[in-house]
Order: structure tokens, then C-alpha cells, then sequence
């Protein structure tokens, strides 16, 4: 089930948690790391402050510096060792959050792989690949900056701005309260700011899915683009989606670009209230010009965080919004999942495929594809499935391996409703060449060894021959190492097809379910398949979708599908004697107009 954001079961910051297990520990230390090392950093004014007060200025000053070189030395050397200190700590620590992150990352991408490999059809249906790809790059990406980069400004910020304060009421209360009174102006500004960028980050994130989504359509599918030579169609609208995206990252830049001025003359008033305020209390003595020194040394640990935050505001809502789409899929549970009390099979099935009264409507539709179909195909017996395009022919078969299920009836295999099989043993046990032929881009061999990775080679030809693809195959210069490219480029459609009839053979199915699969095959090379297939060395009940007479007319049974119902069924023979839509199908393919005659075709 596709989740809202407002359901997930763990918040952000749990949600990261969860995945850092096994490194929290690190993370923590990685976090007091930062603490320390920004604490540390109020060291340099504080010996700077002891260093001026006590050597260089008073009238005792060049006494005091001959009788104590000892100390002044000390001091010195505790500032470059605190200073090569810090470096060591921050090397550490950026190495830590890195770490963390990446880690987190790997294990948050890999997870969402196997969240969307597993997803049902409804998912497949939802989501479109760019926006997947999306979610799985950039959207994880924000996840990734957000612990290693965010969280480590967050607490750099208030530690840095926390140590200040102390340190500077510690010194002198007065001057301390009227440098931190800015702070509360600065709040208000990013407050605001944060309420008005959240949400275009969520529509700048939209627009990178978007912008994603139509590169990735573009690039599969080049052959339509060139064949209708519509480059500069695709080029003009890849270029609005283009503009469309980086003028929403314009506009979500300006909303900062419009706070920034007030920040920023915040930051630059503190030297200013320094000088006013500081100065007048050095002339009235309540505060040293060692002390003024420190306040000027340390005046950015005040100033940086508040130009920062912003920038950490703007980089948080970016994760927001990325994490919202990483979580949706992250929590996102399929529908059609192994029932509790799913029925163990480990056996092979004998292959018994039964339709109970199925009626199947997709979700997204508002008619039914298929109302009220029955039949039985016993084991090894061949159904046939004919009728005409979009009449449900693919719908009904999908219903078997349970990639959708039924509004209304049952599915059986062996008698056992496929529900209530378990998915894993239901699907290994069918060998589906589905209409839409998707080949691997990985070695022929690799493509029909697919469904089983330890056949053996011998295994993988005898299956290739069955389908009439080891003739072609042997005559390619490397044979069945060729690699073919993406979806099968460099392979023709009847050529796909036989090697996706050889991958559904491999698997030795119970039951075979061929989609139009010899549709783009030659007659006499449709033949040789008809033999392999009515040959095979193992037992297996065949459901075949096929246009062609000459593909059907030997099954046990043929369907004929009508408006999403069953019109006939019988043999061949039989659905002849009755005159009906196969009567004349076989008319008009033979161009026969007597059906009496004893040999059709
Ligand atoms: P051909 O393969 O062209 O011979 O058609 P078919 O008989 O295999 O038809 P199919 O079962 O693919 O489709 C039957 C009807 O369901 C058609 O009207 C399709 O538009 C519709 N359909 C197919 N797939 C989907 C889907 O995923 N969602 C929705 N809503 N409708 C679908
Ligand atoms: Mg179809």
C-alpha cells in the first residue's frame, strides 16, 4: 500500500536512527566531537585574552613579561597544541559523519531496492520510473547531506553560540546582553523564512522528479523519437521541463537571496554595539582591553551561526522533502503479499490451472476487462486463448502467477486457490513470455538461464532449440556470450521473442503461459515450436494467447474472448460446427469460405 507522509510509522529523525544502527555509537561521538571541537576553538580568544592583559598592555606589562617568559611561552605553546588538536578532531569527525552517512545511505538505497522489487503491479502502475530513479539518486542524496552536513552545522551552531554566551557573560554580563540580544530578531527572520521555503522545496523536488522522469522516458524510448523524427519536439519539451526546474530553484534561492540582507546586517550590527557599547565601557574602566579583545576575537561565533542557519534551514527543508518521497517507498507494503495461512508446496504442481466464475477489474478503471469466466486446463492439456485486441486476453492470464487478483471468483492451481499459495512457489512454477518482450542487457545465455542460474549449458541450447533460437544464436560471431543491449537491442521481434520463449521453457514450468509469443515468427519456423512445445521432456499445461489459426488449432481447448467474456469454447472442430467468431476467424485467415471441407488449413 502506497503511504501518505502523514503515516508513517517513525518520524525523520527515528526513521534515521533506525538506519544508523550499528553505528549510533560513532554518531554520537562524531556529534560530542563537534561540541568539542568548537569549544575548543573558544580557546585561542581566551589565551589571547590572558596574553594581552597580562604581557602586552599595562604599565607593568614589559616587567612582568622579562620575570614570567616561562609562562608567556606556555601559553603560546597550549595555543598551537589546542590548534593542531582541533585540526585532529575535526579530521576525525568529518571522517565519522561520512562514514555514518554513506553507510546510512547504502543501507537505505539497497532497502528501497528491495522494497520496489518486491512491489505488486498496483505499484509498477503508480510510479514511474524517473521518479524512482529520483528517489533511489537525488532524493537519497539529501538524505545523506542531511546527517553528514546539516546535523553537524546544527550542533556546530548551538554549541559554538552557547559556549560564546557563557563565555562572554562569564567576562562581562553587560556587553554579553547586548550582543545576545540580538538573537531573538534573528529567529523571527529564519522562522519566517523556514515558513515560506518549506514548500517549494517540496515543488522544486517535484520538478526534479519531473524534469528525471522525462530524460528517462526520452532515452528508452529514442527509437519512436527518431522514427516520427520528433527530436525537436522531445528537445523543446525536455527544454520546459528544464526551464520549469530551474526557475522553481531560482525562485526557491530568491526566498533566502530576500532574507539574506537582514541576517546579514544582524551580523555586521554586533562589531558595530562592540565598539558603542564596548568602547564606553572600557573608558569607564568596567571592562579590560584584554577582555575587549576577546569579545572582538569571538564576535563570529556569534555571527556565523546566525548567517548559517539559513543555509541550514534551506538544506533541512531540502531533506524534508526528499525524505518524505525516500519514506513513502521506504514504508510503501505491496498488496499482494503471501497470505499468513499460505499453504506450503514445496512439491512440483501437476499443473491443473481452473477459473471459477473470475471477474477482474483494475483499480484505476471504471468497467470491468473481465465478468464471469470459467474453465479448466488439466495437466499437460494445451488452452488455447483468442479474441480480439484489448479484449482482456493478458488481463486473464495475469490473474494466474497472482500479479493482480480477482474482484470476484477464484483462481486455482492443483485445486488450490492462488491466493492461498505461497508467491514465491506459485511464480517458479509458471514459465511466462509475456506480450511485451524485456530482455536483459547481459549475455544471451544469461537472459535464458534468467529464471535458473545453475542450468547447465547443454540445457540452455536444448531449450534454444526447442524455441527455434539456436540456429540464429550459433550464427552470431560469439555465439550465446553475445550481449545484447538494453530491452534486446540488436535483435529483431521474432527473435526477442524465441529467446524469451527459451528463457520461459528454462525453467522446466508446470505451467507455460506464451503471450503472443510467436506472433513476429515466421509460419515454418512457428511449426518447429508447435513440435518442441507438444514434445517437451517434462510435464507442463500450456496456456497460449495467440491471432494465428495455425497456433491454436491443435490445443485441447481454444477460448474465444469476447468483451471480457468467454463467447466459445471447444476445439477446433468443435467452434467450426458452431459457425461462430472462430468460424470466422478461420475464414477470413485461410480464405476458406467452405468450413466443411476436411483439411482447413
Ligand atoms: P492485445 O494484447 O492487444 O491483444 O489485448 P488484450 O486482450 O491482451 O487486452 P488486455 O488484457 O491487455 O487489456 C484489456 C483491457 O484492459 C483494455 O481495455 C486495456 O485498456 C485495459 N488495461 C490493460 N492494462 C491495464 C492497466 O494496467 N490498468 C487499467 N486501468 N486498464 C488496463
Ligand atoms: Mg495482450
Amino acid at each position: 500500500m502506497i503511504m501518505s507522509k502523514k503515516h508513517f510509522p517513525r518520524t525523520k529523525i527515528q526513521w534515521i536512527w533506525d538506519n544508523i544502527a550499528g553505528l549510533r555509537g560513532v554518531f554520537i561521538l562524531a556529534m560530542v566531537g563537534t561540541v568539542v571541537y568548537n569549544f575548543l576553538q573558544l580557546t585561542v580568544p581566551f589565551f589571547s585574552q590572558q596574553i594581552v592583559d597580562r604581557f602586552l598592555t599595562g604599565d607593568d606589562a614589559a616587567t612582568h613579561f622579562q620575570a614570567n617568559k616561562k609562562e608567556f611561552y606556555i601559553l603560546i605553546a597550549c595555543m598551537v597544541g589546542i590548534t593542531l588538536l582541533r585540526a585532529l578532531i575535526v579530521y576525525l569527525d568529518c571522517m565519522a559523519y561520512e562514514h555514518v552517512s554513506q553507510r546510512a545511505l547504502y543501507r537505505v538505497r539497497n532497502h528501497l531496492f528491495e522494497k520496489i522489487e518486491h512491489q505488486d503491479m498496483h505499484f509498477y502502475n503508480e510510479y514511474r520510473t524517473g521518479d524512482l530513479m529520483t528517489r533511489l539518486t537525488g532524493d537519497l542524496d539529501a538524505v545523506r547531506h542531511n546527517i553528514a552536513w546539516v546535523v553537524r552545522m546544527i550542533i556546530e551552531c548551538f554549541s559554538l553560540f552557547t559556549a560564546a554566551s557563557v563565555y562572554f557573560f562569564y567576562m562581562n554580563w553587560k556587553m554579553a546582553i547586548c550582543i545576545i540580544a540580538l538573537a531573538p530578531v534573528i529567529f523571527l527572520i529564519v522562522f519566517t523564512f523556514r515558513r515560506k521555503v518549506a514548500p517549494m522545496h517540496a515543488l522544486l523536488r517535484e520538478k526534479h522528479a519531473q524534469m528525471n522522469t522525462a530524460a528517462q522516458e526520452n532515452i528508452s524510448g529514442n527509437r519512436v523519437v527518431k522514427a516520427f523524427s520528433r527530436e525537436d519536439y522531445e528537445i523543446d519539451k525536455f527544454d520546459e521541463s528544464n526551464k520549469d526546474y530551474a526557475e522553481t530553484n531560482k525562485k526557491t534561492r530568491l526566498v533566502w537571496i530576500k532574507f539574506f540582507p537582514f541576517v546579514e546586517t544582524c551580523a555586521n550590527l554586533l562589531p558595530v554595539i562592540l565598539l558603542w557599547i564596548g568602547g564606553t565601557l572600557l573608558m569607564k574602566d568596567e571592562m579590560t582591553m584584554g577582555e575587549y579583545v576577546a569579545f572582538s576575537g569571538l564576535m563570529w561565533a556569534i555571527a556565523n551561526p546566525m548567517r548559517l542557519l539559513g543555509n541550514i534551514l534551506n538544506e533541512f527543508q531540502r531533506f524534508s522533502a526528499a525524505a518524505d518521497k525516500v519514506m513513502e517507498i521506504y514504508y510503501s507494503e505491496p498488496k499482494i503479499v503471501d497470505a499468513e495461512d499460505a499453504i506450503d508446496h514445496p512439491e512440483r504442481f501437476t499443473g491443473k490451472v481452473e477459473f471459477k466464475n473470475v471477474s477482474f477489474q483494475y483499480e484505476d478503471a471504471d468497467l470491468p476487462v473481465l465478468t464471469d469466466i470459467s474453465f479448466v486446463a488439466n495437466p499437460g492439456e494445451t488452452v488455447a486463448i483468442m479474441g480480439e485486441t484489448g479484449c482482456g486476453k493478458t488481463s486473464l492470464i495475469q490473474l494466474i502467477p497472482r500479479f493482480y487478483e480477482p474482484t470476484h471468483g477464484q483462481v486455482l492451481v492443483d485445486g488450490m486457490d492462488v491466493s492461498k499459495l505461497k508467491l514465491k512457489q506459485l511464480r517458479t512454477s509458471i514459465g511466462m513470455a509475456t506480450q511485451d518482450v524485456l530482455l536483459y542487457s547481459d549475455t544471451i545465455d544469461g537472459n535464458i538461464a534468467y529464471g535458473d542460474t545453475n542450468i547447465t549449458k547443454e540445457n540452455v541450447i536444448k531449450f534454444a532449440r526447442y524455441s527455434a533460437a539456436d540456429e540464429f544464436i550459433s550464427k552470431m560471431p560469439e555465439g550465446y556470450e553475445t550481449i545484447v543491449g538494453e530491452r534486446g537491442v540488436g535483435l529483431s521481434g521474432g527473435q526477442k521473442q524465441r529467446i524469451s520463449l527459451a528463457r520461459a521453457l528454462a525453467v522446466r514450468p508446470s505451467i507455460l503461459i506464451l503471450d503472443d509469443t510467436t506472433s513476429a515468427v515466421d509460419m515454418e519456423t512457428e511449426k518447429q515450436i508447435q513440435k518442441s512445445l507438444s514434445e517437451l521432456d517434462f510435464p507442463c499445461t500450456k496456456i497460449i494467447i495467440a491471432q494465428r489459426i495455425s497456433t491454436t488449432k491443435k490445443a485441447d481447448r481454444i477460448l474465444i474472448l469476447q468483451d471480457g467474456k468467454i463467447s466459445e469454447s471447444g476445439t477446433h472442430d468443435e467452434l467450426i460446427k458452431k459457425g461462430g467468431y472462430y468460424a470466422e476467424l478461420v475464414k477470413l485467415q485461410t480464405g476458406q469460405t467452405d468450413l466443411t471441407a476436411k483439411e482447413v488449413i
